[in-house]
């Protein structure tokens, strides 16, 4: 086998010169299965693997450490109250100090036995891509339904993406850490599409190589896959076509205020038929509004974040408080710019665009702590 950059990483006594990244949540099964997989495969390199696991409930870490406590080449990253399959790979990649690494999936769909190949194509590429959607790779395995997500997806990633590959959806890949150490402050981590997260935030573009591999059935446990999944690739596709000026996020609690406008319309409109003194309806709506944006925020904009049992109620309670205070923002900037110059609608729009700001900076912080 020729892989110069590996060798380069020296191999020393317990020197590691690879790190393969596993990014686990709930896989406790497939913990041993894949660093059995990964002994076997890459023989005569000196390799650890770093699981990065999100606090499973299953016993993932436990069955890491165990491993661990007999082999130096496993390696725990425990994280606790994150979620979110490229954030994982990322802080993943950041625990080690090896020239390459490999991100790869826990459940045996990605075949270790690709993996000297991709360190031998790094002798001449920054980026070396496992690809079930080129000539001799099969993504069948992926069953009939979630095979046309999946090509929809990549049709869908054409539009931020400024080089042809042919799977940029693909959770198997090896990089030069020297060239992800470029990248990674513009990366926004969001969801599970790490490589296109990459290959979109690179500048200028990665030199990349493909190689074909077959897909194949998950070994044990279930896929992570949820419509919350999907709306996060949808996210990261949004943020990367703002080029990272406006945050997605802050577009879609935006949108999600759009949405409680709205509401806040229609419990008015019904309050006030119901003859409901005029200040009491308007109070209603808007807590009833305010109630709809926290709820709407708390499972969209952030879904990896989420509030969960009690933690809603205080997050409740600081939402009302935060919007409270933007109301007032909103009020006395549109006031006193109205003074000013008497333009309704420029005035009235001043306002609510410093409430929003307000409500969406101050709600990060507190009730959905970055
Ligand atoms: N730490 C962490 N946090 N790991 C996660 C999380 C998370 O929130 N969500 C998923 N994972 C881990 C899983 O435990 C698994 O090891 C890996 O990420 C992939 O998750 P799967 O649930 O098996 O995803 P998939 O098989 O449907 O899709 C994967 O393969 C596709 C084809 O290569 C993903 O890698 C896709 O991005 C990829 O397109
Ligand atoms: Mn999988």
């Amino acid at each position: 086998m020729n892989c110069p950059i590996v060798e380069a990483g020296g191999g020393r006594a317990g020197v590691p010169a690879l790190s393969i990244i596993v990014p686990t949540l709930n896989e406790r099964g497939n913990i041993e299965p894949t660093v059995a997989a990964l002994d076997r495969a890459l023989r005569g390199i000196a390799w650890e693997v770093v699981f990065v696991d999100d606090d499973s409930h299953d016993g993932t870490a436990e069955a890491v450490m165990a491993l661990a406590h007999g082999d130096p080449r496993v390696r725990l990253l425990r994280r606790l109250g994150r979620r979110g399959l490229s954030s994982a790979c990322i802080d993943g990649v950041l625990a080690t100090t090896t020239p390459a690494f490999v991100v790869m999936d826990a459940d045996l769909q990605h075949d270790p036995d690709l993996i000297p190949h991709l360190l031998e194509a790094l002798d001449t590429a920054d980026l070396a891509i496992g690809s079930r959607y080129m000539a001799g790779g099969d993504g069948t395995a992926l069953g009939a339904r979630r095979g046309i997500a999946s090509r929809a997806a990549t049709m869908l990633s054409r539009l931020v993406l400024r080089q042809p590959v042919s799977d940029p959806m693909s959770g198997f890949f090896a990089m030069r850490r020297a060239q992800f150490d470029e990248v990674a402050p513009r990366l926004s981590g969001i969801g599970f599409k790490i490589l296109l997260d990459i290959l979109v935030s690179a500048r200028p573009p990665l030199r990349v190589a493909e190689l074909p591999f077959r897909f194949r059935p998950r070994h044990a446990g279930d896929s992570k896959l949820s419509a919350g999944i999907v709306a996060e690739y949808l996210l990261l596709l949004i943020e990367k076509l703002c080029a990272g000026i406006v945050p997605a996020r802050y577009l879609l609690f935006s949108a999600v205020g759009g949405i409680g406008l709205l509401v806040h319309l229609a419990v008015l409109a019904v309050a006030v038929d119901w003859r409901l003194p005029f200040a009491v309806a308007q109070a209603l709506s808007t807590w009833v509004a305010m109630t709809n944006n926290f709820f709407l925020n708390n499972y969209l904009t952030y879904a990896d974040k989420r509030r969960r049992g009690w933690n809603i109620v205080t997050g409740l309670a600081t939402f009302y408080l935060i919007c409270s205070i933007g109301a007032i923002a909103n009020v006395g900037i549109a006031n006193a710019i109205y003074t000013q110059w008497s333009v309704w609608w420029q005035a009235g729009l001043a306002g609510a665009l410093v409430g929003s700001v307000w409500n969406y900076a101050v709600s990060a912080i507190y009730t959905w702590r970055r």
